[in-house]
C-alpha cells in the first residue's frame, strides 16, 4: 500500500542530490542540521518522513512523538541504522530503510587503503618530510604480498575488500556463519571458522554489524591465539573491537598496528579510545568510510528513489 510522503526533513549533511531529486518529485524538504534533541522531537510531529545519516539519533521519545503526528518513514542515508530505535519505530508503525550498497566500494576502498599504510609508514613518513627530515631508514615496511589476510564478516564491504588485496597477492581467508563456502570462493576467499582463522592471519579486517554476537569479536582472548604481530583493521563498527584489549596488546607488541576509522563513542571521548588514537602504531580516520563524492550521490539518490517509490509512484528525474 502507498504511503504518503509529502514533507520531509533531512537533519545530516546528505548530498544535494537527495533534496533535489525529491522536490523534483513534488516532495517538500526541510534541511535542519544539529537539531537539539528537544526541537527534534518537536519537529518530528510536521513530517511525513525523517533522513538521517549516523550523526543525529532518532530515539524512542523522537519516533513516539512524531507518531503522534504525521511521521510515517525514516530514511538512513547509510548502511548502520544502529543510530535509530527500530524496536520503538516498529511499535509506532514506522518503516525505517537505509541504503545498503551505496557506499560499500567506498568503505572497501578506505579499508585497502589502511591496510597499505599499516604496512607502509607512509603517514609517519609524510610528516618527517613536512618536518624538514629525510629519515629514509625509519620508515621501512613489509609486503602485502604473500601475507595472510582474515576478513570477518564476508558481506558487501568484506567481498570487495577481498577482490581487491587478492590481485595484491594476499591470501584472503574469512568467516561469516551466513555466507557460502561459493560466495566466498567467488571473491577469492577460503572460508574457515574463527578458530582456524586466528593463528593464521597477518592482518585482520572486520566487516560486520555491532550486535552481540560481533560485540568484542578481537578481544585479549582472541588476540592472543592471533600471530605475535598480528595486524587489525576497524572500517566497521565501534565496539567489535575491543579498544582496550587492542591497547594492551599494541603495548605488548602481540598487535603490530592497527587502524581505525569507527569507535565505541563517535566522537571519541573515554580516555582509552584517545590513547588508541595517539598510539604510535596506530591510524586513526573520523569514520570516513563512506565519505567519498561517489558513495554519497549514490546513498542521496538511493533514499530519495525509495521514499518516492514508497508513495507508489515512479521517480522524475530533472
Ligand atoms: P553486510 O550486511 O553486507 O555484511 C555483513 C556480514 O557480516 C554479513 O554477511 C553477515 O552474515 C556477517 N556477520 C554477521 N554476524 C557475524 C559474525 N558473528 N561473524 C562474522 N560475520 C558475521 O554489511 P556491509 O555493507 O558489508 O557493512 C559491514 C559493516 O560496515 C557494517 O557494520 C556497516 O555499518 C559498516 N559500514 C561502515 C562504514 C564506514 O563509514 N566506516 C561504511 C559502510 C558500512
Ligand atoms: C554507514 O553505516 O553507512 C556508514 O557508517 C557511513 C555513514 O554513516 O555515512
Amino acid at each position: 500500500m502507498p504511503i504518503d510522503i509529502q514533507s520531509v526533513l533531512v537533519c545530516d549533511a546528505v548530498d544535494a542530490s537527495c533534496v533535489d531529486l525529491l522536490k523534483t518529485n513534488g516532495i517538500t524538504v526541510d534541511y535542519k542540521l544539529k537539531l537539539p534533541k528537544e526541537i527534534l522531537i518537536e519537529e518530528a510531529i510536521n513530517y511525513d518522513a525523517i533522513i538521517v545519516r549516523s550523526d543525529t539519533k532518532i530515539t524512542a521519545d523522537v519516533l513516539t512523538s512524531g507518531a503522534s503526528g504525521k511521521l510515517k518513514v525514516i530514511g538512513r542515508a547509510g548502511v548502520g541504522v544502529d543510530n535509530i530505535d527500530i524496536e520503538a519505530a516498529t511499535k509506532n508503525n514506522i518503516v525505517v530503510l537505509n541504503t545498503p550498497g551505496g557506499n560499500s566500494l567506498a568503505a572497501a576502498e578506505l579499508t585497502c587503503l589502511l591496510i597499505g599504510s599499516l604496512a607502509r609508514p607512509i603517514c609517519p613518513a609524510a610528516q618527517s618530510m613536512r618536518e624538514g627530515r629525510w629519515d629514509r631508514k625509519l620508515y621501512a615496511g613489509t609486503e602485502l604480498y604473500g601475507k595472510t589476510l582474515a576478513i570477518l564478516g564476508l558481506g558487501r564491504i568484506g567481498r570487495e575488500v577481498a577482490i581487491r588485496l587478492k590481485v595484491w597477492g594476499m591470501n584472503v581467508i574469512g568467516y561469516d556463519p551466513i555466507t557460502t563456502d561459493e560466495e566466498a570462493e567467488a571473491a577469492g576467499i577460503t572460508k574457515m571458522e574463527l578458530d582456524d582463522i586466528w593463528p593464521l592471519a597477518d592482518y585482520i579486517t572486520v566487516h560486520v554489524p555491532l550486535i552481540p554476537s560481533t560485540r568484542n569479536l578481537i578481544s585479549k582472548t582472541t588476540l592472543n591465539k592471533c600471530k605475535k604481530g598480528v595486524k587489525v583493521v576497524n572500517v566497521a563498527r565501534g565496539g567489535v573491537i575491543d579498544e582496550f584489549a587492542i591497547l594492551e596488546a599494541l603495548e605488548s607488541g602481540q598487535c603490530g598496528g592497527a587502524a581505525f576509522d569507527v569507535y565505541e563513542e563517535e566522537p571519541p571521548k573515554s580516555e582509552v579510545t584517545k590513547k588508541l588514537i595517539q598510539h604510535n602504531k596506530v591510524i586513526a580516520s573520523p569514520h570516513l568510510g563512506a565519505s567519498t563524492a561517489e558513495a554519497q550521490i549514490k546513498v542521496a539518490v538511493e533514499v530519495s528513489e525509495q521514499f518516492i517509490a514508497l508513495t507508489g509512484k515512479s521517480t522524475q528525474f530533472a
